[in-house]
C-alpha cells in the first residue's frame, strides 16, 4: 500500500509526496490589481522549503469581477503571468510542484461597486451582493476566460491548473439545481463545467494533469448529493480531469451536521472506487498518522491540507519525521531533526 511520503506520478507531475498544500485565499494583494507580490513569494515558498510536494496556489480569478475580495489573485492579463513565474519559479527551485486554481466567485463575490454575476439573477443570502443574470454570450465568454487563464498559467510555468468548482462559486452554482434553473442551453447542469473543463484541457501540454476541485455534496434543500456527484464526476473524468480535489458544501447556508478529523474521506473514497479516477482528500487531516493511514488504506491518493499548514509552514517535514518516513529534509536544517 502506498505511504503519505512515497512518491506519486499524476500524468507527467510527479511529486515527491503526496502532500498538497490546500488552495487558501490569503486576501493579501494589495494594489487591488490581482498581481501576487513579495507576500505571495515568502508565503507559498516557505511552504516548499517545508517539504510541500504540490503546492496549489489559492483561487485566482479569471475575470476582475471573479474576485471574492478586491485582494484576491487574479490572471485575468497576460500582465499577470510575470509576477505568477517569480513565485512558482521559487518555490520549483525548492523541491515542490505548482499548481494555480482558477476561478470566479460568481454571485459569492463581495465586490462593492462590481458588476457582479450569477446564473441566475438571485443572491445567495440577504448579506451578500445583488447579481445580474449572465446572457448566454456572456457565459461562453467565461469559458474562454477560463482558457485563457489556463493559457497564461502554463506560460508562467505551472506543474498542474485546478478549476475551482467548489464551495458555491461560479463553476458550482452552474452545476446545482439549487442556483441554477437557467432556461437557455445552460440550464443544463454540466454544460458550463463541462465547457470549461474542455477549454482549460486543451491549452494545457498533453503530459500537464488537469485537476478539478468538488464539493462532493452541498448539504442544501434542493442541491446535489454525493449520489449525484459520483455521476458528474464521470463526465468530468471522460472531458479530461485527471484527479478529483474533494471538499464539500457552499452553495447555501448549511453546512455538514458533524466536523471531525477526516470527516469529508468518505466522499473522496466513493468518487476514487466509483468513478476510478485519482482523489485528493482534505478537511482536518493535519495529524500525519491519519493522513498516513487515509493513503494508505486506499480512500485517497493524496491529501491537502490548509489551516494546518497555515499554522505550521514546515507541517510536511514535520509530519515525514513523526512518521519516521527517511524523507531527506533541509540540510540548512539538519541539526534541528
Ligand atoms: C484561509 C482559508 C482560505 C481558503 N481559500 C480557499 C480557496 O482559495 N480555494 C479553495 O478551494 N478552498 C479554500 N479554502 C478551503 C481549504 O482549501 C480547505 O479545503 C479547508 O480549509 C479544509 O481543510 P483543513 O481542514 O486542512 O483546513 C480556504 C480555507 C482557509 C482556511
Amino acid at each position: 500500500m502506498p505511504k503519505l511520503f512515497d512518491p506519486i506520478h499524476i500524468k507527467g507531475m510527479e511529486l515527491k509526496n503526496r502532500v498538497m498544500m490546500s488552495p487558501m485565499c490569503m486576501y493579501s494583494v494589495v494594489k487591488e490589481d490581482g498581481a501576487p507580490n513579495e507576500w505571495h513569494d515568502v508565503h507559498y515558498t516557505s511552504r516548499a522549503i517545508g517539504g510541500t510536494g504540490l503546492i496549489m496556489i489559492e483561487a485566482t480569478s479569471v475575470e476582475p469581477n471573479g474576485r471574492i475580495s478586491y485582494q484576491d489573485l487574479g490572471i485575468w492579463s497576460d500582465d499577470h503571468i510575470a509576477p505568477f513565474q517569480r513565485v512558482i519559479e521559487s518555490c520549483q527551485n525548492y523541491g515542490a510542484k505548482v499548481g494555480i486554481q482558477i476561478g470566479h466567485a460568481g454571485r459569492k463575490a463581495m465586490l462593492e461597486g462590481s458588476d457582479i454575476v450569477g446564473p441566475m439573477g438571485e443572491a445567495f443570502s440577504d448579506k451578500l451582493l445583488q447579481p445580474r443574470s449572465l446572457s448566454t454570450d456572456e457565459v461562453k465568454k467565461l469559458v474562454e476566460s477560463f482558457a485563457m487563464a489556463a493559457r497564461r498559467a502554463v506560460k508562467a510555468g505551472v506543474d498542474t491548473v485546478e478549476i475551482h468548482g467548489a464551495h458555491g462559486y461560479l463553476i458550482n452554482q452552474f452545476l446545482s439545481p439549487r442556483s441554477n434553473q437557467r432556461t437557455d442551453e445552460y440550464g443544463e447542469l454540466l454544460k458550463f463545467p463541462l465547457e470549461v473543463i474542455t477549454a482549460v484541457k486543451a491549452e494545457l501540454p498533453a503530459n500537464m494533469p488537469l485537476l478539478l476541485r468538488v464539493s462532493g455534496t452541498e448539504y442544501n434543500e434542493g442541491g446535489y448529493t454525493i449520489d449525484q456527484m459520483v455521476g458528474y464526476c464521470q463526465h468530468f473524468k471522460a472531458a479530461g480531469v485527471d484527479t478529483i480535489d474533494v471538499s464539500s458544501g457552499g452553495d447555501g447556508p448549511k453546512g455538514p451536521s458533524e466536523v471531525y478529523p477526516g470527516f469529508q474521506v468518505p466522499l473522496a473514497a466513493r468518487i476514487k472506487h466509483e468513478v476510478e479516477i485519482p482523489v485528493i482528500a482534505v478537511g482536518l487531516l493535519e495529524e500525519p498518522a491519519l493522513a498516513q493511514h487515509v493513503v494508505s488504506n486506499g480512500q485517497a491518493d493524496m491529501i491537502a491540507i490548509a489551516r494546518g499548514i497555515l499554522r505550521d509552514a514546515y507541517w510536511t517535514n514535520t509530519a515525514a519525521v513523526k512518521l519516521g518516513s527517511g524523507v531527506q529534509l533541509p540540510k540548512q536544517y539538519a541539526r534541528a531533526y
